[in-house]
């Protein structure tokens, strides 16, 4: 009906859901839309990797049918619980009544807890082995990568690995593998993935590649729950992961700020000035034109976070408010701080902001910059002297 499987090697066939419209994927802009991947495993046991978001079921079960009958599926296992991949599971479970289902330890109660399943769903463990019958399919849990529930599998002979969400980005596109895609595009939106989802989970990152090498689990494709599958050069994106997850930061400073009549939008671009100047890379993010997503991007290989915000109603203008309360819970380490703004009579922003990069672990490396009302030259001279500042304090980190 339309649908069709696109096959990725001799038994594992892509049979998710490609999602063109999504715009918000719980508070993440996802301006190119984004796929739900399931795979299907020609084995003497017929095994569904993940299902898709629950609008989607039909498109999958259609994609399946172009293979095989779905009602010969006979295990379906779950890397993960979030809906976007369980959101069908269970009428694929009604639809094709599968032998087993199988999900990490966690993953069961998890499902569980959303689904109230009749049935019962098998728990593994990390290090256990499926066999399909000829081809063995691995577990490693991967908790807090990014749920609690999260594992990955493998397929031993085909070195396979099944990564969830991991190496995953939200990018719809009629390509199924990533070699068809624009390098750039992939790491851009590997990039906003990484930030968005797993940065404060990074040290699990690095030791989970750690404990992949320990193993000595060879990875020829990797097959993610979202965005193209890497059946070539898979090591570019684990790359880029060992990369981010070391969050090193880089000679860059992001200014991200929100403006009520134009003051404090002043003080940011004459900040922006003085770091252009010392030739370090300036990202300048206004807010109501830049979503919280976005500057989270930007801020992933950030040396400095610079915020900018008018005082209202004795507060931080809620834009940016907002953007600090996502900021905090995705943790960015190793940023140099500052702040700035202009205000009318209180001016309580600038100290607030303070105190909310400093609770991010952030050293304020310049004396924060109020201006009353409207900058004159003086105090557009102390912004650009500001930028320089900073600039010079993220060369000298080196
Ligand atoms: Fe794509 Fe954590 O769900």
């Amino acid at each position: 009906m339309g649908f069709s499987a696109v096959k990725v090697n001799e038994r594992v066939y892509w049979v998710g859901a490609v999602d063109w419209a999504v715009r918000d994927f719980h508070g993440y802009s996802t301006n190119r839309g984004t796929t739900y991947n399931a795979y299907l495993i020609l084995a003497n046991k017929i095994t569904l990797i993940d299902t898709v978001k629950a609008p989607f079921k039909e498109e999958l079960l259609a994609r399946v049918a172009t293979v095989i009958n779905p009602e010969k599926i006979d295990y379906i296992v779950s890397n993960h619980s979030e809906m976007d991949h369980s959101g069908a599971l269970p009428a694929i479970v009604d639809a094709v009544k599968p032998e087993k289902v199988f999900a990490s330890v966690m993953g069961v109660k998890a499902l569980e807890e959303h689904f109230h399943f009749a049935r019962e769903l098998i728990p593994v463990r990390d290090g256990d082995t499926l066999d399909l019958g000829g081809v063995i399919l691995k577990f490693l849990e991967t908790r807090m990568l990014h749920w609690p529930d999260s594992m990955v599998s493998y397929l031993v002979e085909d070195r396979l690995l099944f990564s969830q969400d991991g190496f995953g980005m939200h990018l719809a596109t009629g390509e199924r593998f990533a070699d068809e895609v624009a390098l750039n595009l992939l790491f851009n939106e590997a990039a906003k993935y990484y930030a968005n989802i797993l940065l404060p989970y990074s040290n699990l990152v690095t030791r989970l590649l750690e404990r992949i090498d320990s193993l000595g689990i060879a990875i020829d494709i990797v097959a993610p729950d979202h965005g193209p599958i890497w059946r070539r050069e898979p090591e570019k994106i684990i790359g880029w992961y060992r990369e981010w997850a070391l969050q090193e930061p880089k000679e860059k400073v992001v200014i991200v700020y929100d403006t009520m009549w134009g003051s404090t939008d002043l003080i940011a671009r004459a900040i922006a000035d003085g770091v252009a100047e010392v030739g370090v890379a300036v990202k300048v993010m206004r807010l109501r034109a830049n979503d919280r997503s976005d500057v989270m991007t930007e801020v992933l290989d950030a040396g400095a976070v610079v915020v900018g915000s008018p005082t209202l109603n004795n507060g931080v203008f809620p834009t940016v408010a907002d953007v600090m309360t996502y900021m905090k819970g995705l943790k960015p380490k190793n940023k140099l701080g500052a702040v700035f703004g202009s205000y009318g009579w209180s001016g309580e922003a600038v100290a607030i902001l303070v105190d909310e990069l400093k609770g991010m672990g952030m050293e304020i490396v310049a004396e924060p910059l109020k201006a009353k009302y409207v900058p004159d030259r003086v105090v557009l001279t102390r912004a650009r002297e500001m930028g320089r500042f900073i600039a010079q304090k993220i060369k000298g980190r080196r």
